[in-house]
């Protein structure tokens, strides 16, 4: 939907909305650069969906400050207005210690609940002392949320008016934030969007820590997942684990006279705005002259993706199919180039280190095996890029590949179809996706089955153009009738019915 009907449409179901969105991750970032402080857009699926919608509902979001500038920049209440030029909601930041970032961050939520809920053979590394300090972690950012609504009350002068304060929580950082704020009073409504996978009854069984988990999710009035496959895992975990009360019918279960629903909410982009961006952006400009040396190789087909550098991705997989592509069809020697973009990430956890060295070894050893003078197959360039020179890459490529071995929705594939205006690509996408139940009519591929997935790459970029514009302009209308608008609507209207 329009951004103007999104008002519109919010304004008739909540006369007034106190937004306070919660995440760990915050939307900007102020580092120091020498003695100036530069602000940087964070990269990730959660931020960049939630903040249009932030700056429609000029709410409150309440995100770990993780910058070495963020304290420099903020007033006595920790807050700032964002985004700078345009303020329109406020970014509340809450700092952690070192301690508290190893225990909760990389330990419990990156190694237990993170391998955990996507099930790629990566075991969970379960410490009950990480878990101590994720539920510390969890108690500051409720602490936090009950700061702010107090605030609310105090410049209300305790009066109460027609307005909704709404607690929206984001992710498994935040499993357990719930319990605490509704500790604190009962009447509050909050909702919290799980922006990963919920794995079946039988992975999740192993959790040390599954039942306070699940009792913390379940102090929400109401938890979204992407797709009905992961309401229903998170269903089944509450009746084997608790035998809660599970409502088969309007997907909710009650729980010590508590009910919370559980409902799919796929989660999108700004498609309008990326595909008008994008419209307007000619490749063949100059001022993309620095992007173009990024790929030194000549080539004729040109094969990306974007990804932050995690073994859930499958990048493994995707550089193995690349090879068994090249051996297969050496017709494509010298005339097929990937480029794999992205950013390392969690690099303090050694699953996250080891990848990316077997990431880089993989790739030389893919390139000392076919290149010649002036041509190799994979170039790796791993540096934040702005949402302009994603979408120069874009419009570039014969082909987009998302390959991850399980991944909640992926946007990168959304932004990818949106920003093909020129229809001159595909995209080949993992079934294990999210978004591969929307976007059926890419080149779906099982990132497992390097043989076939080797095959696919080569049917991509072979298909006819015209096939190729019916199934990119199909999957753009599909992404432009569940846009981020569609999907902050449909989950806050739910939560109003509540
Ligand atoms: O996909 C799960 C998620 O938490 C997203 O919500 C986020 O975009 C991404 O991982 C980035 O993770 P991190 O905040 O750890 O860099």
């Amino acid at each position: 939907m329009e951004k103007k009907q999104f008002n519109i449409l919010i304004k008739e179901k909540f006369k007034n909305i106190n937004l306070i969105a919660v995440s760990n991750r915050e939307p900007v970032v102020h580092e120091y650069s020498g003695k100036k402080i530069v602000s940087n857009r964070s990269v990730g699926g959660l931020t960049i969906a939630l903040e249009p919608i932030m700056r429609n509902l000029n709410g409150t979001w309440i995100a770990y400050g993780g910058g070495s500038a963020d304290k420099a920049v903020i007033d006595k209440n920790n807050k700032i207005k964002l985004p700078p030029g345009e303020e329109s909601y406020s970014l509340k930041r809450l700092f952690l210690s070192k301690e508290e970032i190893n225990g909760y961050y990389y330990g419990y939520a990156n190694s237990v609940l993170w391998p955990l809920s996507h099930i790629v053979y990566k075991q969970p590394e379960f410490n009950s002392k990480n878990f101590e300090i994720y539920k510390n972690v969890n108690k500051k950012f409720a602490d936090s949320v009950i700061e702010e609504i107090k605030s609310i009350a105090a410049n209300n002068n305790g009066l109460q008016d027609e307005t909704d304060n709404i607690i929206w929580l984001q992710d498994y950082h935040l499993s357990l934030a719930a319990k605490y704020i509704k500790e604190y009073d009962e009447s509050l409504k909050i909702a919290i969007f799980w922006h990963i996978p919920w794995p079946n009854p039988e992975v999740f069984s192993i959790c040390p820590e599954k039942k306070e988990i699940l009792e913390g999710l379940l102090s929400n009035d109401l938890i979204g997942f992407h797709i009905l496959y992961h309401c229903q895992n998170f269903l089944k975990a509450c009746e084997w684990e608790l035998e809660a009360q599970v409502n088969w019918a309007d997907y909710s279960v009650t729980y010590k006279g508590h009910k919370t629903i559980i409902n799919p909410f796929p989660i999108s982009i700004d498609a309008r705005s990326i595909y008008d961006f994008s419209t307007n952006i000619d490749v063949n400009s100059e001022e993309f002259n620095e992007l173009k040396e990024v790929i030194e190789p000549s080539y004729q087909y040109l094969a990306l993706s974007v990804d932050r550098i995690d073994y859930t991705k499958g990048i493994k997989e995707k550089l193995m199919a690349i090879d068994l592509f090249l051996e297969k069809y050496p017709e494509y020697i010298g005339k097929f180039v990937f480029l794999q973009l992205g950013v390392p990430s969690r690099m303090h956890i050694t699953a996250y280190k080891e990848y990316y060295d077997e990431i880089n070894s993989l790739t030389e050893q893919i390139n000392w095996k076919y290149k010649n003078d002036d041509w190799h197959p994979i170039i790796l360039f791993l540096k934040q890029l702005d949402l302009k020179s994603y979408i120069y890459f874009y419009k570039t490529a014969a082909i987009v590949i998302v390959s991850p071995l399980h991944d909640g929705m992926n946007l990168v594939a959304k932004e990818f179809v949106m920003s093909d205006t020129n229809y001159g690509g595909m995209l080949v996408l993992s079934k294990f996706t999210g978004s591969a139940k929307e976007l059926s009519d890419a080149v779906l591929i099982n990132p497992y089955n390097i043989e076939c997935f080797a095959d696919s790459i080569k049917q991509a970029i072979e298909l006819e153009p015209e096939e190729k514009k019916q199934r990119i302009t199909k999957m753009q209308n599909i992404i432009l009738d569940n846009d981020i608008f569609d999907w902050a609507y449909n989950f806050l209207s739910k939560l109003k019915t509540i």
